[in-house]
């Protein structure tokens, strides 16, 4: 048998090809379905563990972390948003906290076009219509949607993400304006025209997608919907806590927005049910990532974090906060 690298404790089980390089590389203690919090430290004492990985869900909070046993040298969750975990208090223990940035880029971006294309062309009443057995036509006038091709886009958030959701976009002949905390050098910014100021893009974008990382407070308020043209499509790929649900759902009630495409919300899995009852939105259980591939690719990454930290290594994506 060879000598494993270490002790392990999932807070999550993992996709079969992640799971089986897992035991091949650690004696590791794996859950049959997501732990709470309190079983994951119970699991690390008992277990002893040297590393803990898992994903968005329990969250890690500084009381967890501060009865972690000593043994425990890296946090790696196989997400790219981190902010179940209490990183700073991870930090003050010595505990390092890993993520897994680059593993998610394409599947998301795929994401945020299934979520455009299916709340600009009203994807949620028709499969509906269906599903209830197809029992009147649309006619010629029943049923319209907004027509993708040639929208502008307008993106919050030029990071991984969003720059391959201009790559997707342009595939639509969509202009792309974007907003970001700094502009990017020509070559990543692929003709997109650049904002400093959100406030001035809004106005001009047909369709807005967020994507950017969450934990920076709420940046769609209700005076930043006003500022979208009547008609314009809001997608969320990113996180529900940038978003005033409220606001949200008065735009799409009142049609000053024509419809939503969410994937994240401020409260998951119990989202607010006033986002469904509406005839205009289109929503995702949070599946941006939600490929196999995509899946297996952001077990690995955290496994190889996870690796080099306790082989002495510095972490490929530590977490810095
Ligand atoms: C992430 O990686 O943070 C995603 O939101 C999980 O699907």
């Amino acid at each position: 048998m060879t000598k494993k690298l270490g002790r392990l404790v999932l807070s999550v089980p993992f996709t079969e090809k992640v799971s089986a390089r897992l035991s091949e590389l650690f004696d590791c203690l794996t859950p049959e379905r997501v732990i709470p919090a309190d079983q994951v430290v119970e699991n690390a004492i008992a277990h002893r563990a040297d590393a803990l990985m898992g994903f968005t869900s329990p969250r890690l909070r500084a009381e967890h972390i501060a009865k972690l046993p000593a043994s425990v040298k890296v946090i790696a969750t196989a997400s790219v948003g981190f902010e179940h975990i209490d990183v700073p208090a991870a930090n003050a223990r010595g505990i390092i906290v890993t993520n897994t940035p680059d593993a998610v880029t394409d599947a998301t971006a795929d994401a945020t076009m299934l979520l455009l294309l299916g709340a600009c062309r009203r994807a949620k009443a028709h499969v509906r219509d269906m599903d209830a057995g197809w029992q009147s036509r649309n006619g010629f006038t029943g049923g319209l949607g907004v027509q993708v091709t040639g929208k502008t886009l307008g993106i919050v958030g030029m990071g991984r993400i969003g720059r391959a959701v201009v790559e997707r976009a342009r595939g639509f002949r969509m202009p792309i304006l974007y907003h970001n905390r700094n502009r990017l050098p020509p070559e990543l910014e692929q003709g997109a025209r650049y904002f400093a100021r959100l406030e001035e893009m809004l106005p001009q974008a047909d369709v807005l997608s967020l994507n950017l990382p969450g934990g920076q407070g709420v940046l769609m308020t209700r005076e930043k919907f006003a500022l979208l043209p009547k008609g314009a499509v809001f997608i969320n790929s990113a996180r529900g806590s940038l978003v005033d649900e409220d606001a949200l759902i008065d735009s799409l009630k009142s049609g000053h927005l024509a419809a939503a495409g969410l994937d994240v919300f401020q409260k998951e899995p119990s989202y607010d049910p006033r986002l469904n009852e509406l005839p205009n939105t289109f929503l995702l259980p949070h599946i941006g990532s939600a490929t196999l591939e995509t899946r297996d690719a952001m077990g690995m990454r955290a496994l190889d974090n996870i690796v080099a930290v306790l082989s002495g290594e510095p972490a490929l994506d530590e977490v810095k906060i």
